[in-house]
């Protein structure tokens, strides 16, 4: 009897091992955890990849460190997983180690955040925010607004919150503010600052603006933890946000709709976090033997507003109150 229960569970560990050596090991180096974008992102990658039968996920929070990052990237080579899912904390830096991902043959997805080497190193996926698009609408909705309002024949002051320095969303978001700046000259840049992605640097941030310049009529946040951040310290400054100063924030979060129909900010720009439906089937695709090409695609996005109906490049805005029930994140 001892013996039947001794080979039994020999045989219970054998086949666990083999089950778990089978198993699709899917390694995911995340940026870390700076806003409610970054984590309904987390969220939703791990959440697919977890809740494949026979994927397992390997993951890591790069706590906003490249040198992190760099450390987690090569950890997955020595580890010998089937998949890398990268985004990086910053655009540049990635030569080295992503060649080494290269010659370990394991296969590179690109997600949010794509790297400036990406022209250079192979990968097999893609799938990145249109940041210019989204900073060139977060400028055109102001402009727009402004012009129906009446408010285009004056100068209105414009600051600019940008996200953490040199990273892609704040590289392409700043590149697509500062073009679509040009076609409202009556739109003048007053501040321009980082707030770094973070609730908390974008309401210091406000803080010292409002008592460093002279006049801000509107806000252009690139994230909308950081427009989320600048209304508190607007309220501290006895002023009225979504009035005193227009905010336009970018993400499309829920606390970003609420604010909205609280009257307290008036648009985000929408950035798609959720990546789970188009990792899972193309990751079935590359196991099935097909491949991709270099394209980064790039979600389908909308803008999110106080009544809707604001005309930006490639959409027209919707009315926040009338969707924020169906909001995922
Ligand atoms: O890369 C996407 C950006 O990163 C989101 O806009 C921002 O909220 C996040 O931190």
């Amino acid at each position: 009897m001892k013996k039947l229960l001794t080979l039994v569970l020999a045989l219970v560990l054998v086949m666990g091992l083999a089950a778990n050596a089978s198993a699709l090991t899917i390694a995911f180096s995340q940026i870390g955890q700076e806003s409610d974008w970054r984590t309904a992102n987390t969220d939703d990658v791990c959440a697919a990849i977890e809740g494949h039968e026979g994927w397992e996920l390997v993951y890591s929070d790069g706590q906003q460190k490249q040198e992190n990052q760099i450390q987690a990237l090569r950890n997955f080579i020595t580890q010998g997983v089937d998949y890398i899912l990268f985004t990086g904390v910053v655009t540049s830096g990635w030569d080295e180690v992503l060649t080494e991902v290269n010659e370990a043959e394991i296969p590179l997805i690109l997600l949010d955040r794509i790297p400036d080497c990406a022209d250079k190193i192979d990968y097999v996926a893609a799938f990145g925010g249109d940041f210019p698009l989204e900073g060139r609408r977060q400028v055109q909705w102001v402009g727009e607004y402004m012009k129906s309002i009446g408010r285009d024949t004056e100068d209105v002051n414009v600051a600019i919150m940008e996200g953490t320095t040199g990273a892609d969303a704040q590289v392409g978001r700043t590149e697509g503010n500062l073009a679509a700046m040009e076609d409202y000259p009556f739109l003048k840049v007053v501040a321009q600052n980082t707030g770094n992605f973070t609730r908390a640097e974008g309401q210091a941030l406000m803080e010292s603006w409002l008592k460093s310049v002279d006049k801000i009529d509107v806000l252009i946040a690139q994230n909308d933890d950081m427009a989320l951040g600048a209304i508190d310290a607007i309220k501290a400054a006895g002023k009225v946000p979504g009035k005193d100063i227009i905010i336009v924030g970018c993400d499309s979060v829920k606390a970003a709709f609420e604010a909205i129909v609280a009257g307290e900010m008036n648009a985000t720009i929408e950035c798609n976090p959720l990546y789970g439906q188009f990792l899972v089937p193309t990751i079935e695709a590359l196991e099935a033997g097909e491949t991709f090409d270099k394209t980064i695609v790039h979600p389908d996005e909308g803008v999110f507003d106080m009544d809707g109906g604001i005309q930006v490049e490639g959409t027209v805005s919707v009315k926040a109150a009338d969707v924020i029930d169906e909001r995922a994140y």
